[in-house]
């Protein structure tokens, strides 16, 4: 009798162990839902962060958090007016567990709407919006980037330091312009200079011939920018063609030079940026990254590759606390925020608000390099304006 139960036991063991396999083996796949353009003046911006996004998964073995990761994309075309619809694609109709996107802040604040109404895990590998990580803060959205007033700020001390005190400012009209453009701003006149003009057109415009008219006729100290991507390189090409690039220094937030130079070329020499990456970080991590993405992909690569990267870091940080559940916001967070993220930028914490507390680099262009001069802001963390969470 005491044998037989012993027996049945072993068997009843043997079925607990086989389940247990089996649910291991069918933890369900990892569906990461990229909306970032793929078309438009930011594709190649989405093309960087994809690409950092799934050498960081490839590294893993294929897996976050114990569960094989797979991929659905859309193509977000950096146009707000579509952007309700693309997240809903990834949140109704696919039902993806982690959303990552995107490049333009826009876009980005409908999708933290949806994020925050669905409960759906977001990460925003670029947009810098201060909405997202301000009022529209909840514990599912993280950011694994910068806020549009981080680079900003740190120019703006940099540019009152230089002694300059009357500086124009020209940007793209919209959330990202014009709150770079107010980090700027504070730092500048907190230092004692002042914005004199502040210039824009509408996103995606780039005919910016008027508007360096204006300038060459204002003869301001500086002129301080926000562009990328296409219109990055577009606005430095006229700037040197208007001749104002031996006239007036021209600074700017480094998106302008990252990711351009190879179409720039001698027109972005000698410029000064800021910036929380720069291409030759003396720390091993950057240097390994930056082998393991020219080998992978034939290319270099610029400050997208790395929030992609710094996104599947968080998302594995998070998951691998709650192995694998999506769903478990509160553990998610709870880990990411004890986290430092071993970035290729140099390591980072994130704030309360979700956004990364990181230096800015100042950067100069050299031949197809932003080479580091030093550091403009040392641990900078975005205020994080009304969030409540
Ligand atoms: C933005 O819209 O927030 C944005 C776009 C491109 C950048 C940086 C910020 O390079």
């Amino acid at each position: 009798m005491q044998k037989r139960t012993v027996l049945l036991s072993a068997a009843a063991l043997a079925v607990i162990a086989a389940t247990t396999n089996t649910w291991a083996q069918a933890q369900p796949k990892l569906k990461v839902g990229f909306m970032l353009p793929a078309t438009g003046t930011f594709a190649s911006l989405g093309t960087a962060i994809d690409n950092g996004f799934r050498l960081y998964v490839a590294e893993q073995g294929g897996k976050i958090g114990g569960r094989e990761v797979e991929y659905v994309r859309v193509d977000d075309e950096s146009d707000p007016a579509k952007a309700t619809d693309n997240v809903n694609k990834l949140i109704k109709r696919d039902n993806v567990d982690v959303i990552v996107g995107t490049v333009h802040s826009g876009v980005a604040m409908a999708m933290a709407k949806a994020a925050k109404e669905s409960g759906t895990l977001l990460i925003v590998p670029n947009a810098g919006a201060a909405a997202v990580t301000g009022p529209m803060c909840a514990p599912n959205i993280f950011r694994s980037s910068f806020s549009n007033w981080q680079p900003g700020y740190a120019m703006g001390e940099v540019a009152a330091k230089k002694g300059h005190k009357k500086i124009v400012t020209i940007t793209w009209k919209y959330a990202a312009g014009d709150e770079t453009v107010k980090g700027f701003k504070e730092a500048f006149e907190k230092g004692g200079g002042t914005v004199v003009k502040e210039l824009s057109l509408p996103f995606p415009n780039v005919e910016f011939q008027a508007l360096l008219t204006e300038i060459a006729a204002t003869k301001p100290d500086a002129v301080f920018t926000f562009f990328a991507g296409g219109g990055a390189v577009k606005f430095v090409k006229d700037y040197a063609a208007a001749g104002l690039k031996k006239s007036i220094p021209l600074y700017g937030s480094g998106f302008l030079t990252d990711g351009t130079l190879e179409a720039q070329g001698a027109d972005a020499d000698g410029l000064i940026t800021a910036l929380h990456y720069a291409d030759n970080l003396p720390n091993k991590r950057d240097q390994n990254f930056r082998l393991a993405y020219a080998k992978t992909y034939k290319l270099q690569p610029d400050v997208y590759a790395v929030q992609g990267y710094d996104a599947g870091q968080m998302l594995g940080i998070g998951l691998n606390a709650t192995k694998g559940d999506a769903k478990n916001i509160q553990g998610f967070a709870q880990a990411v925020r004890a986290a430092k993220i071993d970035s290729p930028r140099g390591p980072f914490t994130i704030s309360k608000s979700h956004n990364p507390v990181q230096d800015i680099y100042l950067r100069k262009v050299v031949g197809k390099e932003n080479v580091l001069e030093g550091i403009a802001s040392k641990a900078l963390a975005d205020p994080g304006l009304g969030c409540k969470m």
